[in-house]
């Protein structure tokens, strides 16, 4: 009951983000390509950093070898999608160990910011978290001192007919999270805030 109140105020592109497996090949047009660029380009970073090295793959022989770099279960959904984004950032500075946890977190932002874009401009995305370093690295000719953050696939929307049995299932799973006192504290830690 409160979860549906706390949803019903939020941002609708926050609660219509949702991870598909679904995807129609047909292209994204130049115009919203831009506006997620634009996106993740004013996400916030550590000192204004802009860490982020976004690559954006559509097709060709990279587009070829980024598919088959993905994890194995990401190949069997991602491919269908028109548009791979690579996210990457500098090694961190040896020096300062943290601040590779910081770079990485600056992508985050400007990863959510491109998603939260692309599902506002009637678009679907899935993040990935599962691919072979070396060969995303040569796929997208990626210099040494680089690491890869994470893969976003977004499309438009695709027939969900066509899936498989696994992927028609992980299209449809219900959305779920902790309740809110698990991660949420009032006050002083593991106090559960209550919503
Ligand atoms: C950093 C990161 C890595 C992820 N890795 C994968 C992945 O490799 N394969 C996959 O199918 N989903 C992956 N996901 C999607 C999550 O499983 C998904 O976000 C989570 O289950 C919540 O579902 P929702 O995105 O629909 O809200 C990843 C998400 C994030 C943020």
């Amino acid at each position: 009951m409160v979860e549906s109140v706390t949803k019903a105020t939020l941002i609708a592109e926050i609660l219509d983000r949702k991870s598909v497996v679904a995807f129609d090949g047909r292209p994204i047009e130049d115009s919203k390509l831009q506006a997620m660029v634009e996106a993740a380009r004013w996400a916030p970073s550590a000192s204004n950093r802009q860490p982020w090295r976004i690559t954006l793959v559509r097709g060709g022989d990279a587009r070829k070898a980024l598919n088959e770099a993905l994890a194995p279960g990401n190949q069997e959904w991602a491919p269908s999608a028109p548009l791979l984004v690579v996210f990457a950032t500098d090694v961190p500075d040896p020096e300062r160990p943290a601040s590779g946890a910081k770079m990485m977190l600056d992508n985050g932002f400007a990863g959510q910011n491109l998603m939260l874009e692309a599902v506002h401009q009637g678009l679907r995305v899935h993040a990935m978290g599962g691919w072979d370093e070396g060969k995303v690295k040569a796929a997208l000719g990626m210099p040494e001192g680089n690491v890869v953050a994470f893969v976003v696939a977004v499309g438009y929307g695709g027939d969900v007919s066509t899936l498989s049995e696994d992927l028609l299932a992980k299209e449809n799973r219900d959305r779920v999270r902790n309740d809110v006192g698990e991660n949420f504290f009032d006050g002083k830690f593991g106090v559960p805030w209550k919503a």
